[in-house]
């Protein structure tokens, strides 16, 4: 159920003795001092941001959390997936133990993904891990990457190759830090968000349809919050089903496996992940048609999905100059895919996806070809 209710929400992430809270709302911030000394045994923190964030938002997390009697280091991360780097990390362990951080020190991450995901991998590993704290400033990271502990950094050779599982002690999504996100990556983060639709809840899919275009609205609070909500209720539910990927938490790919290859062959950076996984998701949701076993799954739900998609403001077709041969090539690289045999994650129906093995590469050339690659 979408439920529009007043005030915020939390979503418990029930892991055990790891369990913890996300809380999703408006003006957040103003009382995050206390949320965290809550969660947290000592007083010394790394406040760690994006660089784009200094003057909207870190400067007054800064003052608020030492007001709350933290003492306050800061680091700063420069904008960008470079950033999630061996450099980047050994940067913030060298300021980490400058700072005498004791195993009773935090981190608290202000950002994207990217920022999350390298300050977690941060203290997952710094004296073998400390506290951390997410305040998640994009929708992405607010429904997608700030939930379910996955931290990381990349390597030449790929994406999120190194990392660990580590579960933040407590999440922020501050609905007001969206207000200075600049219009693409809003977009891009709803691919996730539909995605959510499409895998788990056809009433958030419903619920899309009527106000994804007028999300970022003033006066549509209330709507932001109840889809960010129902979107981190979703992940933390699978999640918390499948902590370390064997199973139930590969639905989360769905769309994800074509929008990978899309992303790398436009050369990161080109097309926004989100942007690629708009186009990957209606590619996965012609391979159900042309395979023809999915009978819920029709041509009005495929219509449905492309709408969505572009309501969203994200692409539908594969980008010019782009070879179905190449893509294809890309979806085998593709570090979810096990001894060659690559796994598509296909819409059943509305709120139901299923994990394919029969996906032919005659099919997956036919899908690109009828989305525009040559
Ligand atoms: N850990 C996970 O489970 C998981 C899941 C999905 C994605 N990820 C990772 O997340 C990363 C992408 O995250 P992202 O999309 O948040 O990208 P990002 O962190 O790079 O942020 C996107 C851009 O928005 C800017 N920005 C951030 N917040 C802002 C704000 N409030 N106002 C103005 N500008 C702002 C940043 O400077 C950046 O330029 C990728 O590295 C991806 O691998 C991780
Ligand atoms: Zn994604």
């Amino acid at each position: 159920m979408v439920q529009t209710t007043e005030g915020v929400d939390s979503v418990r992430v029930e892991l055990g003795e790891r369990a913890y809270s996300i809380h999703i709302g408006n003006r957040l911030l103003d009382t995050a001092a206390l949320s965290i000394a809550e969660v947290l045994q000592g007083r010394r923190v790394m406040l760690v941001y994006d660089a784009a964030l200094v003057s909207p938002w870190m400067k007054r997390v800064r003052r608020l959390l030492e007001e709350g009697g933290f003492m306050v280091f800061v680091h700063e991360v420069p904008m960008g997936e470079q950033s999630k780097s061996a450099a980047a990390v050994a940067a913030m362990w060298n300021a980490l133990a400058e700072a005498d951080f004791t195993r009773d020190s935090a981190i608290v991450a202000l950002g994207g993904g990217v920022v999350g995901d390298l300050a977690g991998f941060a203290a997952a590993t710094f004296l073998r891990g400390i506290a951390f704290v997410q305040i998640p400033t994009t929708l992405l990271a607010m429904v997608d990457s700030s939930v379910g502990g996955k931290t990381g950094i990349n390597l030449s050779a790929g994406k999120n190759l190194v990392g660990s599982f580590w579960q933040p002690r407590l999440v922020l999504a501050d609905l007001d830090c969206l207000r200075t996100l600049p219009d693409g990556e809003r977009h891009s983060g709803m691919a996730e968000v539909i995605k959510y639709g499409v895998i788990r809840d056809a009433q958030l899919f419903a619920f899309l349809e009527e106000h994804v275009e007028h999300l970022f609205e003033a006066g549509e609070a209330v709507h932001l919050r109840a889809v960010v909500r129902r979107s981190v209720e979703i992940k933390a539910e699978v999640v918390t089903a499948d902590e370390r990927e064997d199973g139930l938490r590969r639905i989360l790919n769905f769309g994800h496996t074509i929008g990978h290859a899309i992303e790398a062959e436009g050369g990161y950076g080109a097309l926004r992940h989100g942007e690629a996984v708009g186009i990957g998701m209606v590619a996965a949701s012609l391979l159900t048609l042309r395979r023809g076993q999915s009978p819920e799954w029709t041509d009005a739900e495929h219509a449905r999905l492309v709408r969505l998609v572009e309501l969203a403001q994200l692409p539908v077709r594969v980008p010019a100059g782009m070879t179905a041969a190449a893509l294809l090539d890309r979806t085998r690289v593709d570090k979810k895919a096990r001894n060659g045999q690559v796994r598509y994650i296909l819409p059943v129906r509305l709120g139901e996806v299923e994990v394919v093995r029969d996906v032919t590469d005659e099919m997956v050339l036919g899908v690109l070809r009828e989305l525009g690659a040559k």
